[in-house]
Parts: C-alpha cells; sequence; structure tokens
C-alpha cells in the first residue's frame, strides 16, 4: 500500500491535504502535537518538532508532505528558527532512511521584492525578512541532505492560501461581515493567490507523477491587486468596501515582516505545475464563490 507522512496535518492545508489523500486509499501517517487530532481518521504520531521527541519506528513513506511551520504572524526569530528550521532538522534525522520522497512547502516570499517582472519558477531567490531567510535555509538544508541520502526532493512556493479556514476566512471574510476590516497601505500591491483545492491538487500531482528535481510556483495564473480581491470578497458577501489603513500603523500591530510579506507586489506564472496539473478554480473570481458557498455564506 502506498504510505505517507504528513506534517502540520492539523493545520488549514495540511488537514484538507490529508482528508484528499486519505480519500485516494492512501495510508497516511501524520505527526501531530500531543492534545491534537487530525479530523480524518490517521496513524498519529505524537510529537513536537522542536523537541524531535517522535519515532516513526518501521515506518517507511513513499512520501514526506512537510507542511508544519510557525506563521509569519510569529515575531520573535528564535522561535521561528527553533520550529522553521531546527524542527526541519530534528524531523529529518528521524526520515534519513524512511522516506523515498519529500515535498517541501514553503511561500512567495522567497523571491523578495521582485518589482514589476513576473516570476516564473526558475526565478532566483531574495529572501529579505527573517521569517523567509529562515525557510530558504530550511530548504537548503533538505536539499543538500536529500541528495546525499537519494531521497527524491521537491519545493512548492504556494501563493496565499485562501479557503474555508486560514487567513481569509477568519482575518479576512469575517472581519468584513463585522467591518473592522482594514486594507494595509491602501491593498494596490498585486498577489498570487491559490485556492486550497488547489494547493492540495498541486502537491498530489507532484507525488503521484514523482514530479521531483524541481521548485514550483502555486498560483493561479490571475494576478490581482490584494484591494481587488478584498472587494470582490465584500462585494460577493454583501459587506461594505473596506478602507485602508497605512502600512506604518500595520506594522505596529502585526510586525514589520508580516507586512512586508503581505505588502511586496508580486505577479507570477505557474506554468511548470501547469504542465502536470489542471487548476480547478483558474482565478479567484472562481474560487471564492466556492469558499463562500462551503461556509454556506
Ligand atoms: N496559508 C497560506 O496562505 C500559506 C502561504 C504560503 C505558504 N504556506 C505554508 O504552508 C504550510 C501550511 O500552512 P497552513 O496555513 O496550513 O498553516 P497552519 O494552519 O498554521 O498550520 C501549521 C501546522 O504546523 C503545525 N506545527 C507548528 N509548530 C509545530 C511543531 N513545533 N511541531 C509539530 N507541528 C507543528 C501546527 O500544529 P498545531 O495544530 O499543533 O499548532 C499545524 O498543524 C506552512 O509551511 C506555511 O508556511 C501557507
Amino acid at each position: 500500500m502506498v504510505s505517507v507522512l504528513v506534517t502540520g496535518a492539523t493545520g488549514f492545508i495540511g488537514s484538507r491535504l490529508v482528508s484528499e489523500l486519505v480519500k485516494m486509499g492512501i495510508e497516511v501517517t501524520t505527526l501531530v502535537r500531543p492534545g491534537k487530532h487530525t479530523e480524518e481518521k490517521t496513524e498519529e504520531i505524537v510529537g513536537d518538532l522542536t523537541k524531535g521527541d517522535f519515532d516513526f519506528g518501521e515506518k517507511h513513506f513513499d512520501c514526506v508532505f512537510h507542511l508544519a511551520s510557525h506563521t509569519p504572524l510569529e515575531k520573535n526569530a528564535k522561535v521561528l528558527e527553533n520550529v522553521n528550521l531546527n524542527g526541519t532538522k530534528n524531523l529529518f534525522s528521524k526520515l534519513r532512511t524512511k522516506t523515498k520522497a519529500m515535498i517541501y512547502v514553503s511561500g512567495l516570499g522567497v523571491y523578495g521584492d521582485v518589482g514589476d517582472k513576473v516570476i516564473e519558477d526558475t526565478q532566483s531567490y531574495d529572501p529579505n525578512t527573517k521569517f523567509v531567510k529562515i525557510r530558504v535555509e530550511a530548504q537548503r538544508f533538505l536539499e543538500a541532505e536529500c541528495k546525499q541520502n537519494a531521497i527524491d526532493f521537491a519545493v512548492v512556493h504556494f501563493g496565499d492560501v485562501y479557503g474555508s479556514k486560514g487567513w481569509f476566512s477568519e482575518m479576512v471574510i469575517k472581519r468584513l461581515q463585522n467591518n473592522s476590516f482594514k486594507l494595509p497601505g491602501g491593498g494596490k500591491y498585486f498577489k498570487g493567490f491559490v485556492h486550497v483545492d488547489d494547493a492540495v491538487g498541486s502537491m498530489i500531482a507532484i507525488f503521484e507523477k514523482k514530479a521531483y528535481g524541481k521548485t514550483y510556483i502555486i498560483a493561479d495564473n490571475l494576478p490581482v491587486t490584494f484591494k481587488d480581491f478584498v472587494d470582490f470578497t465584500a462585494e460577493k458577501i454583501g459587506a461594505k468596501k473596506p478602507g485602508s489603513v497605512p502600512s506604518i500603523l500595520a506594522k505596529a500591530v502585526l510586525g514589520g515582516d508580516l507586512i512586508k510579506l503581505l505588502t511586496t507586489s508580486m505577479k507570477v506564472k505557474n506554468q511548470r505545475i501547469s504542465e502536470i496539473y489542471k487548476f480547478k478554480y483558474p482565478s479567484y473570481k472562481e474560487g471564492i464563490p466556492q469558499v463562500l458557498s462551503e461556509l454556506g455564506i
């Protein structure tokens, strides 16, 4: 039987991934922190990445999907480093001889401030926040270790992943509904968005097609400003279009790194993943209505 490990399986994207893998009849093992459980029935290994207090025993995996991480909302670089870098090292030390492949999840922030240029999969990294510097270091570690241990390796750089959980429902929909949402810096920067089902579908396509050895940009092909994305949502839920808050004020509340990641304008192309995966939601115009209907709005 095909067997995989998912880290971050209790999170927004990980839980959706687990659900798809279970539907496909794949044997899914998950790494969960004490007291946490996955929504689907999976073989749970209890442990914390930062402590390395877990063991996969006799298990062997066809692929490890490594999604567990701290979000850029965490302002303490030591905490970020502990989870995203040291945690990744701890995980790998337990998997060295136990997996054939690994997919590492990262974000578009690694490309830095690219101006008006349209970013393709071949673009080089220019990490300019603590959060992404740590993530690139973790990626470089895994690349080297996987190569040395003959483990297939792929990296996915997600755009902003929207769905019925996570930042979109918590920070956008709920706040639009109670009229407390404000666009940092006016929202006129371009973003690459991806519906959570396409984020999951892309990873599964890489796994099924064994399309390793590459990095992939995972966002839909219609760059849109954050303002237009949020205004479209507001219109669909019958809320007022939001006003804006100066970036400097937003920085004081959310932290400089998060605001830099959020307000850096980026237009992306998703050519490489499109060669092996067809997006269910080619743009936010199809994806947002699906999310709202899932939420019963
Ligand atoms: N959401 C987006 O828009 C987006 C965009 C680009 C990239 N990404 C990346 O995609 C991945 C998944 O994102 P997400 O939105 O699903 O994140 P999420 O909802 O915040 O989930 C994070 C997951 O990591 C786990 N985790 C955190 N610290 C851990 C530790 N010390 N040991 C073990 N597990 C730990 C959490 O477990 P608990 O339930 O115990 O907290 C949770 O399952 C992340 O790597 C994220 O950076 C997300």
